[in-house]
Order: C-alpha cells, then sequence, then structure tokens
C-alpha cells in the first residue's frame, strides 16, 4: 500500500495536515468498519454467553489478541488488553509487590506516564534513580550499567522520547539488565507501530503499547506485552468478573494469565479495531513505514533548522517521527494556533506531558516546544507546507 491508498482511507487528511501522531492517529476507513461491524452484527458482551453472538464476539476478540501478538512476534498469552500504554505502565508499577529499599532506574526522558507511577512508590520506601541523558536527549547505556546493584529490582525506558524524538539505546541497555535480577518495561508508545521491533533482541519483561497512535488503532485501546518467561509476577490492578477461576464467599482463585488481569467488560469494539489495525500495518510492511517516515523526519529536520531564528531539539542522527522546536519570541501555543489558522496544520505545543525532558533540553522556560509528529500517511508536500508557513511566521516576527 502506498501513501496515497492510505490517505485515501482517512478522509479526515483531506481537509487539514496531521502532524501529531505522537498524539494519536486518524482511525482507517477498515479499521471503523470492522467495529462497526461488531456494533451492527454480533454486539455481544465475551466469555460469558453461550448464545451464538456472544460466541461469535469471543471469537473475533480472541482472534484480535492473536492478530496482535502475531504483529509482534509474540504469543496471544503475552497480551493483556489494556486502554492505553499508561494504564499498561501503571499495570506494573501497581502490580510488583515492592519492598522497602528496592531501587527502579529511569531516565529524565520519560513521558509523566513513564516517571509518575514510579515516583510514587517512593512513599513505600522504593528508591527512583534517575539517568540524565545527554545534550541530544539520548541515555548511556553505561550509566544505566553503572546504576545497577543488587537492590535494582526495575529498570525502564521509552523507547522513543514523546517529546523530541530522541531514539534511546533499548536493546542495548536490554543486554545490561538481563544479566541482572532486574526486569525491564520498555515503553513503546512513540515506537510500537512506526519502527520494527524485535522482541528477540528487545528482551524485555514488559512492553507498554498504546493501540491508537503508531499503530493505527482506535483511542481506548492498548495493551501491555508481559513475556512469559519472564519472572516477573503481577497482581491483578482490578479485579472482578473474568479474572477468577473460582469463587468462595471467603476465597477467590485468580484465572491465568491475560484474563485475571481483565476485569469486567471490555472495549470489544475497540480491540477488534486494533486487532485489524495491526493486519492493515502488516499489508503496508513496518519497513516501509521506516524507510518513509525516517526521509520525512529528515527533511523536516533540516527544514525547520534553516528558518534562521528556530531552535530544533535533538540531533538529526537521533530522532524519529518527531520534530520538537521553538521560534525566538513566539510561545509555542501562539505558534501551534497560528499554524492551525493558517494552513490548518495541526501539531501538539507545550509540554507534551514531558516536563523533566524538556527541562533537560532547556525548553521548559520557553513555555515548551511545537512539536510536529508523522506517521506514513504524511507527505513530503505537507512537510515541505509546514516549513514555508513557519519560514513566514518567523519573517513577520522579526520585522
Ligand atoms: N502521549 C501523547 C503525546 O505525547 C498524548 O502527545
Amino acid at each position: 500500500m502506498k501513501t496515497t491508498d492510505v490517505r485515501r482511507d482517512m478522509p479526515l487528511l483531506d481537509k487539514i495536515i496531521y502532524l501529531d501522531a505522537a498524539s494519536t492517529t486518524p482511525t482507517p476507513r477498515h479499521i471503523i468498519e470492522s467495529m462497526n461491524d461488531y456494533f451492527y452484527n454480533y454486539n455481544a458482551n465475551t466469555g460469558r454467553g453461550a448464545y451464538h453472538l456472544a460466541v461469535r464476539a469471543t471469537q473475533e476478540l480472541e482472534q484480535a489478541r492473536k492478530k496482535i501478538a502475531k504483529f509482534i512476534n509474540s504469543d496471544p498469552k503475552e497480551i493483556i488488553f489494556t486502554k492505553n500504554a499508561t494504564e499498561s505502565i501503571n499495570m506494573v508499577a501497581h502490580g510488583i509487590t515492592w519492598n522497602k529499599g528496592d531501587k527502579i532506574i529511569v531516565s529524565n526522558m520519560e513521558h509523566h506516564s513513564n516517571l509518575v507511577p514510579w515516583l510514587n512508590l517512593q512513599d513505600r520506601g522504593v528508591e527512583i534513580k534517575i539517568i540524565k541523558a545527554d545534550e541530544n536527549g539520548v541515555i548511556d547505556p553505561g550509566e544505566v550499567e553503572k546504576a545497577l546493584d543488587e537492590h535494582t529490582r526495575l529498570v525502564t525506558i521509552t523507547h522513543i522520547n514523546n517529546s523530541i524524538g530522541s531514539v534511546q539505546p533499548v536493546n542495548e541497555i536490554s543486554r545490561i539488565v538481563e544479566d541482572q535480577n532486574a526486569f525491564y518495561l520498555v515503553d513503546a508508545a512513540q515506537s510500537a507501530g512506526h519502527i520494527n521491533m524485535d522482541l528477540k533482541k528487545l528482551k524485555a519483561d514488559f512492553i507498554a503499547f498504546p493501540g491508537h497512535k503508531g499503530l493505527l488503532g482506535p483511542v481506548g485501546t492498548g495493551f501491555l506485552y508481559h513475556a512469559r518467561d519472564s519472572h516477573a509476577k503481577l497482581n491483578p490492578l482490578n479485579l472482578g468478573g473474568s479474572t477468577v477461576e473460582n469463587v468462595t464467599e471467603n476465597y477467590f482463585e485468580l484465572t491465568e494469565s491475560p484474563s485475571c488481569f481483565e476485569a469486567g467488560t471490555q472495549n470489544i469494539a475497540g480491540f477488534i479495531g486494533l486487532g485489524s489495525a495491526t493486519n492493515y500495518l502488516g499489508r503496508i510492511g513496518i519497513s516501509k513505514i521506516e524507510k518513509h517516515s525516517k526521509k520525512l523526519t529528515k527533511i523536516m529536520y533540516q527544514g525547520v533548522q534553516d528558518i534562521e531564528n528556530a531552535n530544533v531539539y535533538g540531533s538529526p542522527e537521533n530522532i524519529y517521527g518527531i520534530v520538537s522546536f521553538n521560534i525566538d519570541n513566539i510561545n509555542p501555543h501562539d505558534l501551534a494556533k497560528i499554524l492551525d489558522e493558517v494552513k490548518s496544520i495541526c501539531v501538539r505545543s507545550g509540554f507534551h506531558c514531558a516536563m523533566p525532558s524538556l527541562r533537560h533540553m532547556g525548553a521548559y522556560q520557553l513555555g515548551g516546544t511545537v512539536r510536529a509528529s508523522i506517521h506514513y500517511y504524511n507527505t513530503r508536500e505537507e512537510i515541505e507546507t509546514l516549513c514555508e508557513t513557519l519560514q513566514d511566521v518567523s519573517k513577520f516576527i522579526k520585522t
């Protein structure tokens, strides 16, 4: 499938220049149709009823789990449905039994979702060790190695940082953590569906996935990959229907994973949509997506950098899919509003739920940055329009 084919499936893109894939992505027509099929033809609860509609809904949901597992080359039992990557991370933060004196290693380039749940554990006597990135927002695996000790229970890092797009050495860090008695959690919020992820190299205990960003699934979907060979034991975040094998008035026995983590009625249509989204991505081809986005990222980085009074964050060699910048003397939100009003360009502005990373990059006192983020549906022409418009705004401000 070409970019033009994908754009045909996203009519929203005819009216706007959508450069906010890091927040969420438009949902392709086929995915919406697969969800409509559920609502129109077999709208029933899963794992509960014996009637044919309920059986079909259950089969389609489990089929979706299989498609997702196949897409990341894993086992369906390793896929726990969640509502987003944030919930997946919280599932780990709340699910591990922490002891006083445990240590968690995390970087200063995290989205708040992969920092606040850990900071919250300090009350229980858990030590949080923050690894600082270099001037391009990249973590040195050597620093992680130095910080590791016998108290370390978890090392966690984002694959691609959401505020400036720096790619972190997740495979190298996995090799360091592998020999230790610590668990490894990767936040794939900005990499899933964007770049090839080899689970054989990325030997993580947990990977947090959003469904609605790079994977092109609907909002309200995500999942937690929990490796079957991991020794990490998780207690469920929620308990209730579906999570138990046997219940008496004073006792319950949990079911196996993943169902012990999926309490209550699920976002059935959403996960069916996410399953078709992984098929859809498979039809495009992840290496084609990667090639396309790498090229557009470079063009965008260069185009913004060429603007005299612009400041782009991160190094062009190491950022992927996201270009974060400021133009002198204009607040990021004002600039984003101008881009929208003048050319219907949709970008995110501000702190991107990642304040420590923007403090580190020196953008906090500027009110954050403007962030343009792409996917396979974006075109070179759109990037050129962004850069030309920024050029005009910048000249106007100077005069
Ligand atoms: N996590 C999303 C972002 O970075 C919402 O914009």
